[in-house]
């Protein structure tokens, strides 16, 4: 693996990072306070074509490679984690399921209005009832022989009220467990679908999370993605690599707060000198950059492992587990470093701290991480 970046990946780095600067930074506290959904700043990183990233440029999108979206990942995250889980829900759930298993006409309808970001994706697996147990699915989708009818209620859904095409995974026939799963292409505006209550939360709070409701919805059989009963191991394979984006999300979170708090580190005298003169502080700053790095490492490893078309269910858990720890340890010690300022809104960190929880929660908690990992060390 090389992990030097070539002069192209610097110049998408670069771009993420101005972006992230110019247009997310401004407006990222009150967003935050007020829940707002940073439509705007999708409809522009859609505009530089962030919303499709990997998607070959004959379906809308930009044909970049996955090492890529971790760099803009990382950048948009160390700002707005709020504005690049709808990017990454977006880019590796919703359009790299579709190019990856959809068919020609689901392309064609879909994934070229999402990959060039005019439309918005979400990704709907979760339930009230099925959050790490995926298999125990209680939304059905009944066989009704040209469409499927659709009941039951997904929750935590990411882009829930913002998105227009939802990806949902349904159970079809509960005697065959994981196997009688299916996913399919559900669209705003279905007679029965319902977007339910956005969600109160303590971190990434810009993120528009709903409850959504399907009572009698009738999709088309042409919705649905692959052969009938392939939903979960949809749903699997693709969040194999969301989680490489989340990995990313988590890198940028933790390296955000790194850098903030080296700068501040500098600035802020005490006992006659700058704190970063003073070990106890320089401690923390080389722990920080540690970890941080080694993170980068697993989460480019993982998304180079996916580039060359070799397994990286294993590496990609490996990254999300490893990142999403360092996030939540780096944010709390950039709080401890900025003191009494780290407490309050107007310097970033403890944002950063709140939205560092959920990487350790979706696309799979820590927990189904290591069940994952655990299995293949096992094997
Ligand atoms: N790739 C391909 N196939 C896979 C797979 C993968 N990564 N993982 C499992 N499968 C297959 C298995 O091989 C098996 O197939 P066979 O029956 O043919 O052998 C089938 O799927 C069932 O697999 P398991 O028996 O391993 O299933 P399990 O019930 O033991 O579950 C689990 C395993 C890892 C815990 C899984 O349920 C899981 O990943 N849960 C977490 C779900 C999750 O990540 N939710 C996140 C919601 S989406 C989200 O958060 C998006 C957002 O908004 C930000």
């Amino acid at each position: 693996m090389h992990v030097q970046l070539s002069e192209e990946h610097l110049m998408i780095q670069k771009a993420a990072r101005d972006f992230a600067q110019n247009e997310l930074k401004p407006g990222v506290i009150e967003r935050d306070e007020l829940q707002k959904f940073p439509a705007e700043q999708i409809k522009a990183l859609g505009e530089l074509g962030f919303m499709g990233m990997m998607v070959d440029p004959k379906y809308g999108g930009s044909g970049m490679d996955t090492l890529s979206y971790v760099l803009v990942m990382e950048e948009l995250s160390k700002v707005d984690a709020s504005t690049s889980v709808a990017v990454s829900v977006n880019n590796s759930l919703v359009c790299w399921g579709l190019e990856t298993f959809g068919n020609e006409e689901q392309k064609q309808k879909y994934l070229v209005p999402l990959a060039k970001g005019e439309t918005l994706g979400a990704f709907c697996l979760s339930e009230p009832e099925a959050g790490s147990d995926a298999t125990s699915q209680k939304t059905t989708a009944v066989d009704m022989g040209d469409y499927y009818l659709l009941n039951g209620t997904k929750n935590w859904i990411t882009n829930g009220s913002s998105a227009s095409t939802y990806l949902v995974i349904a159970q079809t026939d509960p005697a065959k467990g994981s196997k009688g799963i299916n996913a399919l292409i559900v669209e705003r505006g279905m007679e029965g679908f319902i977007v339910g209550a956005k969600e109160n939360k303590l971190g990434i709070r810009g993120s528009d999370t709903h409850t959504l409701l399907f009572n009698d919805v009738k999709v088309p059989k042409a919705n649905r993605i692959g052969e009938d009963g392939f939903g979960f191991k949809f749903a699997m394979k693709t969040l194999s690599g969301g989680r490489i984006g989340i990995a990313a999300q988590a890198l940028g979170i933790a390296a955000g707060a790194y850098e903030l708090s080296l700068e501040y580190s500098k600035q802020r005298q005490a006992f006659g000198k700058p704190i970063s003169q003073h070990q106890a502080i320089q401690f923390k700053l080389a722990d920080m950059a540690t970890e941080i790095e080694a993170a980068r490492l697993l989460v480019y490893k993982s998304a180079w492992e996916k580039d060359q078309h070799l397994d990286y269910g294993t590496s990609s858990a490996m990254a999300k587990l490893y990142a999403s720890k360092v996030a939540m340890d780096a944010t709390v010690e950039a709080v401890q470093i900025h003191g009494g300022y780290g407490f309050v809104k107007e310097y970033h960190v403890e944002r950063l701290m709140r939205d560092a929880k959920i990487t350790q929660i979706y696309e799979g908690t820590s927990e189904v991480q290591k069940i994952v990992i655990a299995r293949s060390v096992l094997a």
